[in-house]
């Protein structure tokens, strides 16, 4: 895109109620073109769908309506290659789109016939968020389908689960990437609702107020491929939930990714050794030579901060508004363009860094068959042996203290205890350990296989949505 800062002299929209050309300072400030030429098919796009109906409605003949088409896919053609030239006056794209068909072709002059750029922009920007949330959506679901294939293939791997970071009880590795999975498969629910509720044409709602020309906004809604039409003029203009929506999904996705990234973090550290990232995901140092980084995992982790930040600051512009279009509208641009550029690049990274990624299961297991993480399973078989829970909490927790400070085997200590004795000891064996759990999604690994199943006909449902 080539800016002529000499070529002011072009005629703003408003020309004819101005004498005076615009001031350099309110061009700075006001003008929107070098973010918002994002929106170039999908404002093309909408006037090929107005065009066409200005023609079922008259104001177009067949010509007329051959030449503004005709001319739309040359300007289309001319920025997609990027040999346009924008004058100061194009304060957007939509202004310079219609500057530019004009040049081409004089029926040009009649294509914002009942419409404003009011409208105009809503529908450009729900097109264009629309197809950014169903691209996230796919990389988000391929994030999911990685985390199954790791789950498969660290079948009957464990590790310890934590709470407050301390060792709880022993849960399948894969039982643990699955939960984040399903945070993934959440999201994804939350996308396709968010594309759901935007699905709906602004186009028809004028400035404010409609239009006295009899447009069919039923039939631009349907070439565009909205499946509904707004309900109100002035909230079709002045509505930008749907933008809302779409950066609070990316941030809690954002916020997702980020937790994956700590994990990461954690247990790529020598201290863990849980993990090995490989090296074409990891980064070195350049002073410390035996280092080796988790710069995507913290990078999950940090952007989630601007992602967060892209709402808050959104929600903040839209508080105050009055109904109904204000120019502060035009900011909904840069924060949803920064969230998906930056979500499109983190969930491919972290996507990546997983499926390459090797778990140490060995160091793992070590840890999650350490005696004191049976010790809810061990008060649990007091309680089915009639014991009330807390009673049973107290004496298994009087053993561990015991070991603990005289330092004495916990098996020991439970055989020779006169509630528990042998038989209790076989609970600590590895496999007793791992199938303990009994219930619906409980951290088993004879229950993992419902888990899958129940988790990859999720994401087929999902995909099938897309
Ligand atoms: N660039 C503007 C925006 O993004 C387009 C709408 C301008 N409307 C207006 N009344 N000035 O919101």
């Amino acid at each position: 895109m080539n800016q002529n800062p000499d070529k002011n002299e072009n005629k703003s929209l408003w020309h004819g109620r101005f004498l005076e050309q615009s001031a350099d300072e309110l061009q700075q400030l006001n003008n929107s073109i070098s973010y918002d030429i994002r929106l170039f098919s999908q404002d093309i796009e909408g006037s090929r769908a107005h065009a066409k109906m200005l023609q079922s409605i008259g104001v177009y003949s067949e010509g007329e309506l051959s030449e503004v088409l005709f001319a739309l896919d040359q300007v289309e053609e001319e920025i997609r290659s990027g040999s346009f030239e924008v004058l100061p006056t194009d304060e957007d794209v939509h202004t310079y789109v219609e500057r530019r068909i004009t040049e081409i072709t004089p029926s040009g002059a009649r294509l914002h016939t009942g419409r404003s750029r009011n409208d105009q922009v809503a529908t450009d920007l729900r097109l264009w968020t629309k197809q950014a949330l169903t691209d996230v959506a796919r990389m988000a679901i391929s994030l999911q389908r990685v985390l199954l294939e790791k789950v498969i293939e660290v079948d009957g791997a464990v590790l310890p689960g934590y709470t407050h970071l301390q060792q709880a009880q022993p849960v399948p590795l894969g039982h643990h990437l699955l939960a984040h999975g399903w945070a993934i498969s959440r999201d994804v629910e939350r996308l396709l609702q968010a594309i759901t509720r935007m699905d709906v044409s602004p186009l028809g709602a004028g400035a404010m107020a409609g239009s006295s020309v009899p447009l069919d906004v039923d039939s631009v809604a349907k070439d565009l491929h909205f499946s509904r039409v707004f309900d109100n003029s002035i909230d079709a203009v002045s509505d930008r939930d749907f933008v809302a929506d779409a950066l609070y999904v990316l941030a809690l996705l954002g916020v997702h990714l980020s937790r994956i990234g700590e994990e990461v973090i954690l247990w790529s550290s020598t201290e863990f050794g849980y993990v090995e990232l490989s090296d074409s995901y990891s980064t070195g140092s350049s002073m410390m030579p035996q280092k080796k980084n988790p710069d995507i995992a913290e990078l999950a982790r940090g952007k989630s901060g601007r992602l967060i930040g892209n709402l808050a600051g959104f929600l903040a512009t839209l508080k105050g508004l009055p109904l109904a279009y204000n120019k502060d509208l035009q900011e909904d641009k840069e924060p949803l363009f920064d969230a998906v550029d930056t979500i499109l690049k983190i969930l491919p990274a972290v996507t990546g860094m997983i499926s390459t990624a090797t778990f140490q299961v060995e160091e793992m297991r070590e840890q999650a068959l350490s005696p004191y993480l049976a010790t809810t399973d061990l008060a649990e078989w007091l309680v089915q042996r009639g014991m009330p829970f807390r009673e049973a909490h107290a004496v298994v927790g009087g053993l561990v203290a015991r070991s603990l400070s005289e330092g004495v085997a916990l098996a020991d200590l439970i055989s020779m205890d006169e509630n528990l004795g042998e038989e209790a000891v076989a609970l600590l064996k590895p496999e007793n350990l791992l199938n303990s759990k009994k219930t619906h999604g409980s951290a088993s690994l004879g229950k993992l296989d419902e888990q899958i199943k129940r988790f990859e006909k999720k994401i087929i449902s999902d995909e099938d949505q897309l």
